[in-house]
């Protein structure tokens, strides 16, 4: 076949080339859509470098799968032996096949005796490049997989600093910024789930990157279990992405003929900030990640009884709460954990996945009939891939937990994860869950994953993280399959399973364990930068959070959950009767605006100390819901004016302060004179509104309409 020095996909704002002509396939270019007069000549001709001193005479590319073999010399994307040798991979390009957006470019290494396909999508629509590596065991004997990532991204020089994600339990999606520098920024998250701290993704973008403003890409694995993700930046000047899975030591191995694919990469180019990385981002979920069944869908606003009730289930409160639930504006009631055997606290019960007989001596039923006859869904909290030692699962069969022989087993949250490789285990799981599903009429799981893998071994003695994640998504595809009316929401620990890999099994995702709205503010936004709201679990929590201990007003936490897919997790009963008025009132103005948050662009602001804003402009930017809060106290008298963005310039707009009900008034301010007047959408983003006098911890939600 003949191979062509180029190949070149369009998108409607984006292009990227392939440089073949060295019989190793390389990105050349990606970035905005290139004019039909700049060839790919072109640009290999301006990109021609030349010997360095002390250097190779000429540079190994970086390949999408940089090579050892090709004498790369930073991290090879690829690392491989048989039993020593075989190593040095150094494939040429057999055939590329070109079908619409997308690139699938094959290459065959002789003396490692593999195959690599390589394969390059770019979405027309949102512009997200999706890649993936899959290699193929040639040999006769055993291939050995220390690393194979997703294709490599080389980065233009300008993208110097680096946005990558860290946090813990209750903060996840915490934002960090890297200044240059030689060497390579490494994440390597050996958690067995996606994770609190590391986050499978980050940014690379220009200096003094905003917003609104600078060049960057963004990069995610969609992947729940083990990853690496660098940044290399050489000495040679150039510098390079990579993204894949973590492996402990011989967990992938080839027989002969098997093959390995990578888990996805997500990635997008802009040359105008951040908030368009999003962007492409969010749409992107919606039309490719998020089920069919899902797309326009008004989801329903819930009530969860966590922090309610936590163990402490029953019957009589659970109506009573139900009822007021339903009072304010409830649609779905979450039985979170605490309803199946000996589940009086986290020290028992999990992998016996049937319904407690004291807690419910009639099982679920009359509970479900109750939550109908409120008029809302029913949905239930389960943890499947956990046990408890203290469970008849573990009494019965101790050898499907994972293990490291030899080694004591670590405990946390006094459980241990069982081994979904095996699929006597996942078939159990499986009909555990179908019996609940077909028994009762369940339309949501809350499917919660409450600890790390840290001794992820199976009764063989082989690492199984890889297997185990894969296990997960089949049984979730399984169970999505067998009940499709049911909704699926990743929950591990909060927000320790958000990622895009999940995300094509599940409908939802939780955020975080902090229903704290301050710092909810923070995590949302974190989240926001590459999931949309509709995905965004916000519970609006009890008036002294649980977790932070800070005592924030009703308008604070109904402000800053109605944004999101937003739910209550409170004990309703207990609110003073002005604090569930005012909570009616939020859940009414979220179903009243959630058709635009389910389906508009985000778009954030660049935060300041004391304020944050964001939000969500319609597609044809005739409204929008903009966000505006005041975290701290200001340093001077009067907030500044807020410059919004993403609305259509010659639009006129009018602008309707619509929460809280009664905002705080010192003086005559801007909401006085604001009145039924209209405003260009170019004077709201270039000169901005003047904000009136806040007390710090409070939000406005402005509502722009098209005049
Ligand atoms: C995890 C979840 C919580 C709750 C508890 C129940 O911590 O993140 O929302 O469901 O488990 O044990």
């Amino acid at each position: 076949m003949k191979i062509e020095s180029f190949y070149t996909l369009h998108s409607t704002a984006a292009s990227l080339v392939v440089d073949c002509r060295s019989n190793v396939p390389a990105i050349l270019y990606w970035g905005s859509r290139l004019l039909e007069h700049t060839t790919p000549d072109m640009l290999a001709t301006l990109a021609t470098r030349q010997e360095a001193p002390a250097s190779a005479a000429s540079e190994a590319a970086i390949a999408l799968t940089p090579e050892l073999g090709a004498g790369f010399q930073a991290d090879p994307g690829l690392r491989v032996h048989r039993d020593g040798r075989a190593w040095g991979v150094f494939a040429t390009i057999e055939a590329v096949e070109v079908d619409g957006g997308s690139l699938t470019i094959r290459s065959r290494c002789e003396s490692s005796q593999l195959t690599l396909v390589h394969r390059l999508e770019l979405d027309a629509e949102s512009g997200v490049l999706v890649l993936s590596t899959t290699i193929t065991n040639n040999g006769s004997d055993v291939l050995t997989i220390d690393r194979c990532d997703a294709p490599a991204i080389p980065l233009p020089a300008e993208l110097s600093h680096i946005t990558s994600f860290s946090g813990r339990w209750a903060n996840e999606f915490q934002t960090q910024t890297i200044e240059p520098f030689y060497g390579s920024y490494v994440r390597e998250n050996l958690a067995g789930r996606t994770s609190h701290d590391t986050f499978p993704g980050l940014v690379v973008h220009t200096d003094g990157f905003k917003e609104h403003s600078g060049e960057g890409y963004a990069l995610t694995l969609g992947w729940s279990g083990n990853h690496r993700v660098s940044v290399t930046r050489m000495i040679c000047g150039r510098a390079v992405a990579q993204l894949g899975e973590a492996f402990y030591p011989g967990e992938l191995r080839l027989e002969s003929g098997e093959q390995y694919t990578t888990p996805k990469l997500f990635a997008a180019t802009s040359n105008g900030g951040m908030t368009p990385l999003s962007q492409s981002l969010h749409r992107y979920v919606r039309s490719h990640l998020t089920d069919a069944r899902m797309h326009g869908k008004l989801k329903p606003v819930h009530f969860n009884t966590w922090e309610a009730m936590y163990f402490d289930l029953d019957m009589d409160r659970l109506r009573a709460l139900a009822d007021a639930a339903a009072d304010v504006g409830a649609e779905r009631f979450v039985l979170d954990d605490g309803w199946f055997p000996r589940r009086n606290n986290d020290d028992a019960g999990l992998g016996d996945w049937t319904v407690d007989p004291n807690k419910f001596p009639d099982g679920l039923q009359p509970l479900i009939d109750h939550v109908h006859r409120c008029g809302m869904e029913f949905g239930l909290w389960i943890e499947p891939e956990m046990v408890n030692p203290d469970s008849d699962l573990y009494r019965s069969h101790p050898g499907w937990a994972l293990q490291v022989d030899g080694a004591p087993l670590r405990m946390a949250r006094n459980q241990l994860v069982l081994d979904l490789s095996r699929p006597e285990v996942s078939d159990y799981l499986f009909c555990c869950i179908d019996a609940l599903l077909t028994e009762y009429p369940i339309t949501y799981l809350k499917w919660d994953m409450n600890r790390d893998l840290h001794q992820p071994g199976n009764h063989l003695g082989h690492a199984v993280t890889h297997r185990q994640v894969r296990a997960v998504y089949a049984l979730m595809q399984r169970v999505r399959q067998a009940h499709t009316q049911v909704e699926i929401e990743s929950c591990a620990s909060g927000g320790a399973r958000a990622d895009y890999g999940v995300l094509a099994n599940t409908d939802r995702i939780w955020t975080s364990d902090s229903n704290d709205a301050l710092d909810r503010l923070r995590i949302q936004r974190g989240f926001s930068m590459f999931f949309p709201p509709e995905l965004m679990g916000s519970h609006v929590g009890p008036r002294e959070c649980h977790i932070t201990g800070r005592t924030l007003s009703m308008p604070l936490r109904a402000g800053v959950a109605l944004m999101g897919d937003m739910g209550i997790e409170a004990d309703v009963t207990d609110m003073p009767h002005a604090e569930r008025t005012e909570l009616a009132a939020a859940i009414a103005l979220h179903k009243q605006h959630r058709a635009l948050l389910f389906s508009g662009d985000v778009v954030r602001l660049d935060p300041t100390r004391y304020e944050m804003a964001h939000g969500v402009v319609s597609q044809d930017q005739d409204q929008a819901l903009f966000s505006y809060a005041i975290i701290a106290t200001p340093p001077h008298n009067l907030p500044s004016r807020l410059r919004f963005a993403g609305l259509e310039p010659t639009n006129q707009y009018r602008i309707e302060v619509v929460w809280p009900e009664s905002p705080w008034r010192y003086s005559p301010s801007i909401l006085e004179v604001i009145g039924s007047g209209a405003y260009t959408g170019q004077a709201l983003m270039q000169a901005g509104l003047q904000m009136p006098l806040l007390k710090p911890e409070s939000l406005l939600l402005l509502h722009l309409t098209r005049a």
